[in-house]
């Protein structure tokens, strides 16, 4: 079975990739590297011995998109690609609004045109803007409080409406929480570019000295320490969550929508301590304030995704950070 994985260089794309050839897969990857370097192909070869095809292209321009279909017989399409910092979504909201909405547009078009029904398509928790209890179900009211959320909200929208004037389509939305962890090879993982914003790979800078400490943000949370509580996945979970969904779609279910998180939250100050275990590096932090927009408390009610889709997690928040260590201290990405 042939599966496009746009996106498929970028952080949760590329483990996908690996365990899709694992599984007996054929990937083929479109991806612009506008956030992934085009080495991440080798590293996949040197994890699983097969390099997926690939072509460098932006789905912004549908000619491309038609392209790739023209030449490939396609099964099924799994779309990671997109921009995804909420901070530079609020400071450039046209970028990503083209970005993401019109790549979208164009690879949902053209899937059209040449039959193609199964897509499985990256959402995020973050379209449950601040929600008022947890754990989090998939039918609790939507919102977004930024650009790129409200990319990741309108997308839903455009797919629910698609399946509705559509029977023979298949789509999973997969809502993921907060992916960490890398690769047990320590070949792939995540890079951001420049300070990262996310929370572990901060971390994992500041235990390599690349950046001084730590800023927590708020202490002052209704939450058992009072910094920000989340449910931390591993991205070898989440990557195996894409595979589950596809196999889901082969039975035609129509549209489909899954939390993809551990139900567990830790804390801000549960996650150094944990990475401090795992790496024995001692993480230097102060308390700041709140970061804007931060909710207290975001964790996933994952039962739907297990009772119907057969997936469990595997790694817990031990191997989250020994995994993101490994990656981060081998520093084969640079
Ligand atoms: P990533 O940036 O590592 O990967 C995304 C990839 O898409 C990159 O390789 C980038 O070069 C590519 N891309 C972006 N725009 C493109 C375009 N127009 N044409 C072709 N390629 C393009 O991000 P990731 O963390 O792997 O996230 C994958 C998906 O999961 C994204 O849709 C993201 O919004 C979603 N998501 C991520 C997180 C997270 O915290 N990492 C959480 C929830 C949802
Ligand atoms: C986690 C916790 C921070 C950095 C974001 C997006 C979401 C999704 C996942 C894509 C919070 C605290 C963080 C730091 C800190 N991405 N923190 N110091 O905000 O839950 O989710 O990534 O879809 O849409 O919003 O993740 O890793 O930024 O923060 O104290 O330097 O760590 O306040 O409590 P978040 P995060």
């Amino acid at each position: 079975m042939v599966v496009l994985v746009t996106g498929g260089t970028g952080y949760i794309g590329s483990h996908t990739v690996v365990e899709l050839i694992k599984a007996g897969y054929t990937p083929i990857v479109v991806d612009n590297l506008v956030n992934s370097r085009i080495e991440v192909l080798d590293r996949i070869e040197e994890i699983i011995g097969v390099k997926p095809k690939f072509y460098q292209k932006n789905l912004v321009n549908i000619v491309d998109i038609e392209e790739i279909f023209e030449t490939e017989k396609i099964d099924a399409v799994i779309h990671f690609a997109a921009l995804k910092a909420v901070g530079e979504s609020v400071e450039k909201p046209l970028e990503y609004y083209s970005n993401n909405l019109i790549g979208t547009l164009n690879l949902l078009q053209v899937m059209k045109k040449y039959h193609v029904n199964n897509f499985v398509f990256s959402s995020s928790a973050t379209v449950y803007g601040n929600p008022e209890t947890n754990p989090i179900m998939e039918d609790f009211p939507l919102s977004t409080t930024n650009p790129y959320g409200s990319t990741k909200l309108m997308i839903e929208d455009i797919l629910r409406d698609m399946c509705k004037a559509d029977a023979s389509l298949n789509i999973a939305i997969l809502r993921y929480f907060n992916p960490v962890g890398a690769h047990k090879s320590g070949l792939i993982g995540e890079a951001p570019n420049g300070i990262p914003n996310n929370l572990m790979p901060y971390i994992t800078k500041v235990a390599t000295r690349e950046l001084e400490s730590l800023s927590v943000f708020g202490s002052d949370y209704d939450t058992h320490d009072g910094t920000g509580v989340r449910d931390y996945i591993h991205v070898l979970d989440l990557a195996d969550g894409h595979l589950k969904a596809l196999e889901k779609l082969n039975s035609h279910p129509g549209l489909v929508t899954y939390n993809l998180g551990t139900g567990i939250g830790y804390s801000v100050l549960d996650l150094v301590k944990a990475f401090e275990k795992a790496s024995s590096v001692k993480i230097p932090y102060q308390i700041v304030d709140r970061r804007p927009g931060d909710n207290a408390t975001s964790y996933a009610n994952p039962e739907k995704a297990k009772n119907e889709l057969g997936w469990n997690t595997k790694y817990g928040i031990d191997e989250m950070c020994e995994d993101s260590w490994r990656w981060e201290s081998q520093n084969l990405k640079k």
